[in-house]
């Protein structure tokens, strides 16, 4: 078995997406294209990556993170070039097979892949092309057929009326034997009617040198749908979209409707779970069994247990135990774990803190860096004050204690087990278990003060 290599053409600057960002990370379901097309490699066995980036080349560097080689191609004149700006990618891996993709065409998969690797290896090719059948051809690159391979593809400018009537296009994506491309690579001209090194010509290379060239075609026409402007991406996101729910519904999640839902392609979500209009789940959402996800949730990189019920939450990569009830507005901040059965109210935001078994915290409360036991009931407008103005602090409440409404808790400060705080208190000061803390003067009664100022007023 030869190793399995990708190159990612991925330099287009996408002016017609009028975006700051490079091309391929504009996002379809808040996944950027490009990290589509790596998934599908990965998912199809490939072992190592190689993104030829141009324009914006530090974003798409900063969005994959480490694990890919990155190579810059400066001047964009053409995809035979950019494949060339790899060279020393491919002359490392030699006696690889190389797949070449485009990073603006997110809906490969791994089975149109495997499927045409095999197809490569089988006729023993230099070159298998990844090809669809359109409805529409009309800008593609035509596949020419010969016999059971292909002799070339010819592109939409320099294509014949009648070779204009082939429907079976080339998607960008192939297959190729790493070490007869390099030499083909040297040779492709830009003698054409855009001027550019095609990509495309190294297959007329490889032919005339007594290789064999080849096509796949995929069934799924959608493996080469690609975005060039917003109207092409929303259209990708509207199928996108689509087949995420679709699977979700064969999975056993129930939708009263589709409408404003949007799942990422990589969430998972447990059987019997039930999701409200105008839902968000991003990036690696995991959502156990039987929960119930409600209008207005927006849930990114967080984890959901089994029998969970949130109303309108917003949730940056927290841990939500089972059983636990969170909402309606409550925001859940990064590092932040929910145990199981625990209750939050409206107007609650939590960061970076554990919130411990069966602990409810109602109502307009703020809790940051804390470390919060179990069955510790929150009064109404509980702060606790984790930053000084330079650094942070943490609080740490014991099991079962009773913060009264509107205590604030000045970090850094621990409140035993089973303590109380007085309503109003400014706790600055280690409270032992069982104690009660109250920090607030008597209240003063001045009789009769409302009747003497309306008497005056007269
Ligand atoms: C290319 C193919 C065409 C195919 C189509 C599928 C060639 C000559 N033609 O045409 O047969 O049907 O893709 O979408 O290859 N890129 C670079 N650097 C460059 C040029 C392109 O990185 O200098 C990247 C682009 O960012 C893009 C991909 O290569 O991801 C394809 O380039 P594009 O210009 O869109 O090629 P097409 O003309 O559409
Ligand atoms: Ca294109």
């Amino acid at each position: 078995m030869h190793e399995k290599i990708a190159v990612i053409l991925a330099a287009g600057n996408g002016k017609r997406m009028m975006s700051k960002k490079p091309k391929v990370l504009c996002e379809v379901l808040y996944k950027p294209m490009l990290s589509w097309v790596i998934s599908a490699c990965e998912k199809a066995g490939v072992e190592k990556i190689c993104v030829v980036a141009g324009y914006g080349h530090e974003q798409v560097e900063d969005s994959l993170g480490g694990g890919y080689r990155i190579v810059l191609q400066t001047e964009r004149l053409g995809t035979g070039h950019a494949l060339k700006m790899a060279g020393n990618f491919l002359k490392e891996n030699a006696g690889s097979d190389l797949l070449v993709l485009c990073g603006d065409a997110p809906f490969i998969d791994e089975k149109t892949i495997g499927e045409a690797h095999a197809l490569h290896q089988q006729q023993g090719n230099s070159v298998t092309v990844v090809t669809a059948e359109l409805e529409n051809p009309f800008g593609y690159g035509r596949v020419l057929r010969e016999g059971d391979g292909i002799s070339g593809i010819v592109e939409q400018k320099e294509a014949t009326k009648e070779q204009q009537k082939i429907r079976e296009i080339n998607s960008g994506v192939y297959w190729f034997k790493t070490d007869d491309l390099i030499p083909a690579l040297e040779q492709i001209k830009n003698d054409n009617a855009k001027g550019e090194y095609y990509l495309t010509d190294s297959i007329a290379i490889l032919l005339s040198s007594g290789k064999r060239a080849g096509a796949y075609l995929a069934p799924n026409a959608d493996a080469c749908l690609g975005a060039n402007d917003r109207k092409t991406l929303l259209e990708l996101n509207r199928k996108a979209a689509e087949r995420v729910i679709e699977k979700h519904l064969e999975n056993g999640v129930g939708f009263v409707s589709a409408d404003g839902v949007v799942i990422g392609p990589d969430v998972k979500i447990g059987a019997g779970t039930e999701i409200d209009p105008n839902v968000i789940l991003k990036g690696k959402t995991t959502i156990g069994e039987n929960c119930f996800i409600g209008q207005g949730c927006v849930l990114e990189d967080t984890t959901v247990g089994n029998d969970v019920k949130l109303y309108a939450v917003q949730s940056e990569g927290a841990v939500i135990r089972d059983g636990v009830r969170i909402g309606p507005f409550a925001h859940l901040r990064p590092n932040t774990e929910i145990r199981a059965e625990a209750k939050l109210g409206n107007f609650v935001e939590i960061k970076n803190s554990v919130i411990g078994e069966k602990t409810a915290v109602a109502h307009l409360t703020y809790v940051g860096d804390s470390d919060v036991g179990c069955g510790v009931n929150f009064g109404c407008g509980v702060v606790t004050v984790n930053y000084d103005g330079s650094e942070k602090h943490r609080t740490v409440i014991g099991d079962h204690a009773f913060i009264g409404c509107n205590t604030n808790l000045v970090a850094p400060v621990k409140v035993g087990d089973t303590a109380y705080t007085g309503a109003g208190s400014t706790i600055t000061k280690d409270i032992p278990d069982g104690a009660l803390a109250v920090e607030r003067t008597d209240t003063k009664i001045v009789e009769g003060y409302a009747y003497r100022k309306l008497k005056k007023k007269k």
